[in-house]
């Protein structure tokens, strides 16, 4: 099959990138160098807890080639995209080894090619990656000449976990950065074609569209650590209401609502990374830290409030539930949730822990194996609990509560219970 769309990286974004495509009647042939993933999708089974993509995949199978072959893709394809992990590195850095490994694989083939290879990086990477490093990787080592045998773009994603597949259809802007005008119309006519919504495409060169990206989540998590910061100060002060503030800065379009909740910190699989990376753009640059120390700072202190209060409403008998694992809602993904940290200082009390999550289980007894017990059914994770701390919205949380007849504390740091409501056994105690 000629392919219209190669995608290397078939991991969280990579597979709902490449199914997405698929979706909107793209040729496509993914490619990933972990044989699993590769031989779960060959057999139609998406590896991914994302919506939708399962039913999108089943509906385009014949559109897509799966491979562990970045040659044969190359080969067969005429834009490549990239799309595979940068973990920080010991600096801070987004690390570029897989980046640079696939641009490996792509260059080998890329020499025998007679049509012109548009490469398109969309996982995130620092700063002059693609001018300071890529490129110079590429022509030095294989003899390339850029825009005679290859083009190179960086386009990257704005997506969030837990909606993913829909975000890449809907995306609230492109960010796109080119090293030439042929490669920029090829690219958007791929966008075109791909999103349902035409949002705007922001054309800038490469190292700003780099940087901008970058800078994004940077942002968001500096209004999350002032969300935060406010919080702890209105809760000193009695008669005041954190969210009837923070609703009413996010009324502001100078401002806007998102990111602009008060309680616990900030996880997941982009922020933190991305605040190191920013920490070390502010070392090189500035030599300064001031910025991104604050920020990291705020949010280890929202991890110590959740700690404290925890502490304060137990003894060594208690049994503790905690309800919500992932970093968000709606997803599978623990990493640094406030969840995983605030068990990986519990399990030290020897307390029975019990926890419950709809789709994070599993990823969580990677974490912590035998050392607490875990839950499918809310019911029994709360059944002989003496403090319930409640970090995600669980759906029937408040009915199978207030069916229960035992005293019980409950903690919950997001408001998402009216305490007005609860039974007259649930203590409700606060986050502050
Ligand atoms: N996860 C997010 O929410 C998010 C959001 C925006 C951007 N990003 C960026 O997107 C990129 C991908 O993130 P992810 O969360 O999908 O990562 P991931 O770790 O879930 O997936 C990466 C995939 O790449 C594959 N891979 C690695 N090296 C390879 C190689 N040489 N050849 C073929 N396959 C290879 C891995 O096997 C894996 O399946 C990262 O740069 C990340 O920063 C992530």
């Amino acid at each position: 099959m000629k392919a219209d769309v190669s995608v290397i990286g078939l991991g969280k974004l990579g597979q709902c990138l490449a199914i997405s495509l698929i979706h909107k009647k793209f040729k496509v042939i993914g490619v990933d160098n972990n044989l699993k993933v590769i031989n779960s999708l060959g057999n139609g089974k998406v590896t991914v807890d994302e919506p939708k993509v399962q039913k999108a995949l089943k509906e385009n199978f014949k559109n897509i080639i799966f491979t562990e072959d970045i040659g044969f893709a190359v080969r067969n394809s005429n834009i490549t995209i990239i799309i595979v992990g940068t973990p920080s590195d010991t600096y801070g850095k987004f690390s570029n080894k897989y980046v640079k490994s696939c641009l490996k694989d792509i260059s080998k083939t890329i020499v025998d090619k007679k049509q012109i290879h548009h490469i398109v990086i969309s996982s995130t990477v620092m700063p002059n990656s693609i001018d300071k490093i890529f490129i110079p990787y590429i022509e030095n080592n294989f003899n390339l000449k850029k825009h005679e045998h290859y083009s190179i773009s960086y386009c990257p994603e704005l997506v969030a976990l837990g909606s993913v597949f829909n975000d890449f259809l809907n995306p609230g802007m492109i960010i796109m950065g080119c090293s030439n005008e042929k490669a920029s119309k090829k690219i958007r006519k791929i966008y075109n074609k791909w999103t349902d919504n035409s949002p705007e495409i922001l054309e800038m060169n490469i190292l700003n569209a780099e940087i901008t990206k970058v800078a994004f989540n940077v942002y968001l998590t500096s209004k999350i650590t002032f969300a935060n910061n406010l919080y702890n100060i209105v809760n000193k002060l009695d008669g005041a209401n954190i969210d009837t503030i923070t609703n009413s800065l996010g009324m502001d379009y100078r401002i806007s609502r998102y990111f602009m909740k008060g309680g616990l910190s900030f996880g997941g699989t982009c922020f933190p990374r991305d605040i190191k990376a920013y920490e070390y753009l502010n070392k090189k640059y500035i030599k300064d830290t001031t910025y991104t120390d604050t920020i990291v700072k705020i949010n280890n202190r929202q991890d110590k409030l959740l700690y404290n209060v925890v502490i304060k409403n137990v003894n060594k008998f208690s049994t503790i539930s905690i309800l919500g694992l992932s970093f968000k809602p709606n997803t599978n993904v623990v990493d640094e949730s406030p969840s995983i940290k605030l068990l990986a200082s519990l399990i030290k009390l020897k307390n029975k822990i019990n926890v419950f999550d709809s789709k994070a289980i599993s990823n969580t007894k990677i974490i912590f194996g035998n050392k607490i017990n875990y839950f499918e059914k809310l019911d029994l994770a709360i059944k002989d609990a003496n403090l319930i701390v409640l970090l995600n919205p669980i759906g029937n949380f408040k009915n199978i509560l207030n069916k229960t007849k035992r005293k019980i504390k409950l903690i919950d740091p997001w408001r998402l219970i009216d305490k007005s409501k609860l039974a007259k056994n649930i203590e409700y105690i606060h986050y502050k």
